[in-house]
């Protein structure tokens, strides 16, 4: 079967970057949009200009041209959009419903992949406000795509390595802690992890696989199901040293809402459900459900061992 040819729309962000590179090495013909509006944002046409270097082929449109997003779709076969969604850089998920209206316009595409990659937003309908905007846009952006009859395939459900390992999870750092690591509660609550690269190459491997149309797809890799102390143990064992462990009571965490913005309230909301409640995991995958690791067994994933080692 050909190769699907994919537009990646969002591709100098943080985890679409990464889904060009993976599109490129599974052989697809990969297509970038490349956004008007960047004007004079110089790292992101380099970025843009490594990709052609790579092979991939730009394609210039903008969001504020319908006509021009239209065209860009009608080029390939499978849309990606890695849209902007972490409040404290930026948070545009609503945007794609104009990538929506002008996939349905083309109407020739085979899959659509919107900007998930989080937890799962069908099951986070009773969310703290504020973070849960971050969920109610994504459903607001799969209702758009269900009601046009969109093929597509959510991917989601699990912590980005970058974000929530190297850390030992904590809030406000995005390096590990050097003598005090704060436990949300005893610890004990599993949570998926992942490498961005993985994500990454799970998200490609969906494209042109029928098991996954119209359905979500979980990354749950069994040996990165981890609690946040199991994650710190790895630490300690890595680097030879123990950590004092200051545990947090989800009453004080939740506490912490009063005193931060609006980015770090939608982050406490996100973390409490992640940490205190277990989002990620505790919950049956279903019938509309597969889980990304069990599909693909050929991926040799990264272990969490290992993306900790690069933090020492
Ligand atoms: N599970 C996790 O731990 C986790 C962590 C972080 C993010 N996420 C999810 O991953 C997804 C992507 O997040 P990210 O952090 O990779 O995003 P990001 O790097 O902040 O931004 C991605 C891209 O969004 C595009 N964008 C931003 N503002 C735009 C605008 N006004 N108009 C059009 N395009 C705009 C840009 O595309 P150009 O390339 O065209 O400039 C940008 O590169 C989100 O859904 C987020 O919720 C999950």
């Amino acid at each position: 079967m050909a190769q699907s040819k994919i537009l990646v729309v969002g591709g100098t962000g943080y985890i679409g970057k990464r889904i060009v590179k993976a599109s490129l090495a599974e052989g697809h013909t990969t297509y970038v949009l490349q956004r008007r509006e960047i004007g004079l944002e110089i790292d992101k046409l380099q970025i843009l200009l490594s990709f052609k270097e790579q092979g991939a082929h730009l394609v210039e449109a903008s969001f504020a041209d319908h006509q021009s997003l239209v065209d860009a779709v009608k080029l390939v076969d499978v849309v990606i959009c890695t849209m902007s969604g972490v409040h404290f850089r930026s948070h545009n998920i609503l945007m794609q419903l104009k990538l929506v209206e002008a996939i349905k316009e083309a109407g020739n595409i085979k899959r659509f992949l919107p900007s998930e990659f989080g937890m799962d937003p069908m099951l986070m309908g009773n969310a703290l406000e504020p973070g849960r905007v971050s969920f109610d846009e994504k459903m607001t952006v799969r209702k758009a795509i269900e009601e046009t009859q969109i093929p597509h395939t959510y991917v989601c459900g699990c912590c980005f390595g970058g974000y929530f390992v190297g850390n030992l999870s904590q809030f406000d750092s995005l390096i590990p802690p050097r003598e005090k690591v704060n436990i949300y509660g005893n610890g004990n609550v599993k949570v998926s992890y992942m490498d961005e690269d993985d994500i990454a190459t799970y998200t490609i491997k969906t494209v042109d696989d029928p098991r996954t149309l119209n359905k979500t797809v979980y990354l749950r890799a069994p040996e990165n199901i981890l609690t946040q102390m199991q994650l710190t143990e790895k630490w300690e064992k890595i680097t030879g040293k123990k950590l004092e462990k200051c545990s947090i009571s989800k009453e004080d965490f939740l506490a912490l809402m009063k005193v931060v913005d609006f980015a770090g309230q939608v982050g406490v909301g996100h973390f409490y459900h992640i940490f205190y409640e277990g989002c990620l995991t505790n919950f049956e995958m279903g019938e509309n459900g597969e889980e990304a690791s069990e599909l693909y067994p050929e991926v040799q994933y990264t272990r969490m061992e290992a993306y900790l080692k690069r933090y020492i």
